[in-house]
């Protein structure tokens, strides 16, 4: 399935997480023993850093990385977009909890045509996003373009780790551990199959960055975490 292309591996994509999307974040706490907040908070606190005004965040599915970013005082409005409706609708009802609802506005759209003018945000994130992007330099060319200038991208993303070691570890726990999680929790061995998958066909942080570069951000910041498997890379638009 990782092997699909455009249309159709964005339409296996928006079904999978459509299934998937009650038990995304239960097993998203479980496969990353609770570390995934850490993570998004991070990235939230670098892609707010010097920025004020409104942000776009990609693929924001049931809302996390949205919602921390709204935390920011910074932080006027957060439009997170995403194709599957099944988890923006939990983001939705998770902003209501959250007393969020008048600053989180949902979209329904594809990260490859954004819906929006030339330099519309201060900021642009996507929190675990742009690995499963049909055409990640095109879908970055877009959200570099709604970007306004001297605004920031940041890319929150699970890579493959640099280190031999480090790799081989990590590799072995998501292909044997994620699945059967999977089974258990979301009832779905398959969608949890796609995730060790997608890693593996992935980049490193090294050509993460270098793609970054390629779609016209400068001064990247680049941390990671999770041993190497985890990063988070964040860059200016000129
Ligand atoms: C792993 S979830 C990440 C959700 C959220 N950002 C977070 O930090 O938990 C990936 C999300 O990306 C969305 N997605 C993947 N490709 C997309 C695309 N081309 N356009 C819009 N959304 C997309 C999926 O529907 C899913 O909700």
């Amino acid at each position: 399935m990782v092997q699909l292309k455009g249309n159709d591996r964005s339409a296996f994509v928006a079904s999978m997480f459509g299934r998937i999307s009650r038990r995304y974040d239960l097993l998203n706490t479980l496969m990353t023993v609770g570390l995934h907040y850490m993570w998004r908070k991070k990235a939230a606190k670098l892609a707010t850093a010097h920025v004020s005004g409104d942000i776009l965040d990609v693929a924001s599915g049931t809302g996390d990385f949205a919602f921390g970013l709204l935390k920011h005082p910074n932080v006027n409005i957060v439009v997170g977009l995403d194709f599957s409706p099944e988890m923006l609708d939990l983001a939705i009802r998770k902003s209501v909890r959250l007393g969020l609802d008048g600053r989180f506005i949902p979209v329904i759209g594809d990260a490859h045509i954004l819906p929006f003018p030339n330099e519309r945000f201060a900021s642009a994130t996507v929190g675990f996003g742009v690995r499963n992007f049909s055409d990640l330099p095109k879908a970055l060319a877009d959200i570099v373009r709604v970007t306004r200038r001297g605004g920031k991208v940041t890319v929150l993303e699970i890579v493959k780790p640099q280190g031999r070691l480090a790799s081989v570890l990590f590799l072995r726990y998501f292909r044997w551990v994620t699945p059967k999680l999977g089974r258990i929790f979301a009832g779905d061995y398959e969608a949890y199959k796609y995730l060790p998958e997608s890693v593996q066909n992935f980049m490193s942080a090294t050509q993460l960055s270098e793609i970054l570069e390629g779609a016209g951000l400068r001064n990247l910041v680049v941390d990671t975490k999770g041993m190497g498997s985890i990063a988070i890379i964040s860059g200016k638009r000129p």
